[in-house]
């Protein structure tokens, strides 16, 4: 039921606050907010303590959360991460060295390159093999096949464009690099309470991103004849721009493309006219005076900006520049919390466009064949 919704992704866009909140519940309880509950994971502690490295694999949008949780992992833990979609990896016969933590994330459970490359690992068994399945269905082919099962509670997902399955995916994914750096003592208690005191703080923020509804709609008026758009992020903001492109092209079916801002003068850049919207993921993060000049090196070019930022960023409109300020959040969580206005602006230009937003052309919900 879509309740007051037009549509289901509007619904599930906005069932997010709950939905990560109730994620972040499994392994925090609002009580004690600074440590990982006992019961947590607590049955596979002996596994996690074990694996020297994470390889990560999924498709399409579950494929973006992993690549943020590869940042996570890394900076967080030291635990090398490696993250690959599903229709490569199975193919190319990959080197999976022992002790490693295979995570697939699928909010399905149900995807085909996902599970056969599951599968093709698991023939193989490395020593010290640990698998994990982070999916949204516990009846799911995928959870029966691992391990381990890390579950989103994301509720049902209706909408064939993925949500409030990714944010509770990357806030499942959180909680597990916690987990792993408190099992293998990488992480100081310190930096362990402060993270988990900063995700009690997602549903609020979360909240507040809804409020960017309005000004998004202004601004999604401005793609409707588009024909191409490229979206830029760097750090952890970069999966996110890959997540944004996804997500207007498959709903709004404007070609889109994610880059890493950084990449820009290594091609992209040949595209950049005045009839081109970019738009920036600009959190007042350590890669913002980076990003302000790749932004610059748009702008020289005519191009038009559509960026989102902090308010602490003092970015202001101006000439070919729109901005949009999102909540403040602290670096780590951000790209939780701007994944909110990359979906509402695809939400918004595919409306306007008339496009069928919960069940776009040529796309099923569940892909279960190759
Ligand atoms: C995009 C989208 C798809 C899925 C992909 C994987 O919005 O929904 O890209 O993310 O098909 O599906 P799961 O997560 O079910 O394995």
């Amino acid at each position: 039921d879509k309740g007051e919704f037009r549509h289901y992704m509007l619904k599930e866009i906005y069932e997010q606050p709950d939905a990560v909140a109730r994620t972040i519940e499994m392994a925090v309880d609002s009580d004690a907010p600074s440590k990982l509950r006992d019961d947590f994971l607590q049955r596979h502690e002996a596994l996690l303590k074990g694996i020297k490295q994470v390889q990560v694999i999924a498709c399409g949008t579950s494929y973006h959360a992993g690549l943020v949780a590869k940042y996570w992992f890394e900076s967080l833990t030291r635990v090398p991460c490696s993250v690959e979609v599903a229709s490569e990896f199975r193919y190319r016969n990959p080197v999976v060295v022992d002790n490693t933590l295979v995570i697939c994330i699928s909010q399905s459970g149900e995807t085909a390159d996902t599970l056969s490359a599951l599968r093709d690992i698991q023939k193989h068994t490395p020593a010290g093999l640990v698998s994990l399945a982070l999916c949204n269905v516990p009846t799911s082919s995928l959870v029966r096949e691992t391990d381990i099962f890390l579950p989103t509670l994301a509720g049902p997902e209706i909408g064939v464009a993925s949500t409030k399955a990714f944010t509770t995916q990357l806030a499942a994914l959180m909680l597990l690099v916690l987990k792993v750096g408190a099992v293998q003592a990488r992480m100081t208690d310190e930096k362990l309470s402060t993270l988990l005191e900063k995700l009690q703080a997602l549903r609020g923020q979360l909240h507040a991103s809804l409020h960017l509804d309005a000004p998004i709609k202004v601004m999604s008026e401005h793609f409707e004849y588009k024909k191409s758009c490229l979206f830029l992020g760097r750090g952890l903001q970069f999966p996110i721009a890959l997540e944004g492109a996804l997500k207007l092209k498959e709903i709004s079916y404007i070609h889109a493309e994610g880059y890493a801002a950084g990449e820009l003068k290594h091609g992209p850049l040949a595209l950049v006219d005045k009839d081109m919207p970019i738009v920036v993921l600009a959190p007042k993060d350590s890669m913002f005076d980076k990003l302000k000049a790749n932004m610059q090196e748009v702008h020289a070019r005519h191009g038009e900006l559509f960026v989102f930022a902090s308010e602490e960023s003092k970015m202001v409109a101006e000439d070919r520049m729109h901005v949009v300020y999102v909540p403040e959040v602290c670096e780590t969580l951000a790209p939780i919390v701007y994944s909110i206005p990359v979906q509402l602006l695809s939400y918004h230009v595919a409306v306007m466009r008339g496009t069928d937003v919960d069940q776009p052309r040529n796309l099923a919900k569940s892909v279960t064949v190759e």
